[in-house]
């Protein structure tokens, strides 16, 4: 995919906020800190377009890019990410209706990646964030992030233990990706390109 333009359209705190578009969706969902942002960056070549940041907790409102490809429009929305535990209560509150509201109101989703830290596994957020993406119709790609990590051995054990605990029959679907190495780049994008 050649990128030729990618902006930030807004960073919406509530749905009065969000963009009035049709253009295609492409949602990404994780822990805080699992990768969401740097997986955008790395997909369009843009080091600093989606605000990474070492400390948890960084994305706190929905971020809605604009990606313009010679053959395809649609938009990246980065959403704040569930599990940080150091966030109060009500902040924690305030982001799970954030999520929940947007992925039930939302019309024009055509894909949702879920972000599990390939050394960790999926946490119990993280299979309760699948199991209701499942029940409500709008089952997620699964993305490995960090896999430079591991090495390539531990990769494939990562991705059947994901698999196995999220209940995921093709392992084959779930994209070990890295955001430093680039690895699993293109298999992000061709599973992009397949929604749109
Ligand atoms: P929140 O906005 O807090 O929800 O986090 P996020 O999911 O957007 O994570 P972000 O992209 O900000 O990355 C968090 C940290 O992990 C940063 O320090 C990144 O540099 C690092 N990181 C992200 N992806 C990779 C990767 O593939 N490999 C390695 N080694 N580090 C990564
Ligand atoms: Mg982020």
């Amino acid at each position: 995919m050649h990128v030729n333009d990618a902006k930030l359209v807004i960073s919406a705190a509530s749905e009065k906020q969000y963009p009035e578009t049709d253009r295609p969706e492409v949602v990404l969902l994780g822990r805080s800190n699992v990768g969401k942002s740097s997986f955008i960056n790395t997909l369009i070549n843009r080091k600093g377009l989606a605000r990474t940041s070492s400390q948890p907790g960084k994305t706190q409102t929905m971020n809605f890019y604009d990606i313009d490809a010679k053959d395809a429009s649609f938009s990246f929305v980065d959403m704040p990410g569930y599990g940080y535990a150091k966030a109060s209560k009500k902040d924690r509150e305030k982001w799970g209706k954030m999520i929940e509201t947007y992925l039930q109101k939302r019309g024009n989703i055509v894909l949702v990646l879920l972000l599990v830290d390939s050394r960790i596994g999926p946490t119990e957020d993280d299979r309760l964030m699948y199991e209701w993406l499942d029940y409500y119709g709008k089952t997620p790609i699964v993305v490995a992030t960090k896999a430079d990590k591991l090495s390539s051995n531990a990769r494939r054990k990562a991705a059947s233990q994901i698999a196995d605990e999220l209940g995921i029959s093709n392992t084959g679907q779930i994209i070990l990706f890295s955001a430093s190495t680039r690895d699993g780049k293109d298999q992000a994008w061709q599973t992009i390109e397949q929604h749109l």
